[in-house]
């Protein structure tokens, strides 16, 4: 679908009365008439549609360009909107919403739900997460609708942070976008599933390993990646995700300003996102450096990344360095998408 004009909603996140706000009560308005629309999560934009409309839902995956066996989360503000979606939830997961709710943890249940087919992609289990920015929640509020939303790109580019993002990529595609400033970490949610009693990790985010160890002491939790072939899978994880145009080389911080000086004598134009720690000395060398903020904070890292990425596209790149970083905390999912990006396409 092409649209002559995709209409943008300026909003002040930090305002009080933002559920009556005339430009989320018209966004809301535009989704109760089944049109996408795109808005700010704590973690990236999000292109929501009503979940209980199959042509609504249709209208986001052609939009993205997103194959149609890869499901979407549904996104809620509250519990009485859980208990619509007629989920079943077990003692371990109710600790995981009380815990994590609002925020970036996304979780797989079972039940019947009332939502369109198309929203799981025939999968009998359903992803749900209750976002915590105050614009995505007014939003859903005001529609009245569960809203199913994946990342707010082009399928196969980088999560959009900033509304600027979207319409790079969307622009005319979809009908409107929510702009709420930029997101918060920068990375998608955390997806967990729990399953044979274990609590599985089928995407790292910004809830960590860590943190749910720390809130379940007495129940495993794994990695899917890495697992035995029974573990459940995420059906998005087979696909190339954020992937920049420009190949990305991840290696030792120490090694980068060699590798830059090499590629360089090969007369390629390089970049870098660096450390701040490194940011003087690698920006005098390569063509291309970004500040990426401190090697001891990966947050910091993963919520400039998306944006970089495509900074770094913009410069037309030759090779782009990046360091590794040690896979706890949040280094893990930041680890997990550096990867993704630097990966060969898969097959499919
Ligand atoms: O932070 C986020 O999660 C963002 C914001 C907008 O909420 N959304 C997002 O959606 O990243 P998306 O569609 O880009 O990624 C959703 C991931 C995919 O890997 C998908 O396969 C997985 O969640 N997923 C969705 N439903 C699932 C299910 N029923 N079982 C297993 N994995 C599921
Ligand atoms: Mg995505």
């Amino acid at each position: 679908m092409s649209y002559t004009h995709t209409k943008i909603w300026t909003v002040d996140k930090n305002k009080k009365t933002l559920p009556s706000d005339p430009s989320i009560v018209e966004a809301a308005d535009y989704i109760k008439r089944g049109e996408v629309v795109a808005f700010p999560t704590e973690t990236v934009y999000g292109l929501g549609a009503d979940a209980s409309s199959r042509e609504a839902v249709n209208k986001i995956f052609a939009a993205k360009g997103r194959p149609g066996d890869n499901p979407l989360i549904v996104h809620i503000a509250d519990y009485p909107h859980l208990d619509n979606l007629n989920v079943q939830v077990d003692d371990v997961e109710r600790r995981l919403m009380e815990a994590f709710w609002p925020g970036p943890l996304t979780i797989v249940l079972h039940g019947i739900f009332p939502v369109s087919a198309n929203v799981t992609a025939g999968l009998d289990t359903l992803a749900v997460r209750m976002p915590d920015h105050p614009v995505a929640l007014a939003l859903i509020k005001a529609s009245g609708k569960a809203l199913a939303a994946p990342s707010a790109n082009l399928s196969g580019r980088p999560s959009p942070t900033k509304a600027s993002h979207v319409t790079f990529d969307l622009d005319r595609r979809i009908a409107g976008v929510v702009d709420g400033g930029e997101t918060g970490y920068g990375l998608e949610s955390t997806v967990v599933e729990w399953k044979d009693g274990v609590c599985w990790i089928l995407r790292p985010g910004g809830v960590t390993k860590e943190q749910i160890e720390k809130l379940l002491p007495d129940t495993p939790v794994r990695n899917e990646a890495g697992s035995s072939q029974e573990a459940p899978k995420s059906p998005g994880t087979k696909y190339r995700h954020y992937a920049p145009d420009t190949p990305l080389f991840l290696i030792e911080e120490s090694r980068i300003m060699n590798e830059v000086r090499r590629a360089r004598k090969q007369g390629k134009k390089t970049g870098v996102l660096s450390s701040s720690e490194s940011y003087k000395d690698l920006a005098e060398e390569a063509d291309f450096c970004l500040d990426m903020g401190s090697v001891h904070t990966p947050e910091v890292f993963s919520s400039r990344l998306y944006s970089a990425l495509r900074e770094a596209d913009e410069h037309r790149l030759d090779v782009l360095f990046c360091p590794v970083f040690e896979e706890t905390e949040m280094g893990a999912a930041l680890m997990n998408r550096l990867k993704k990006a630097a990966e060969e396409p898969a097959a499919e």
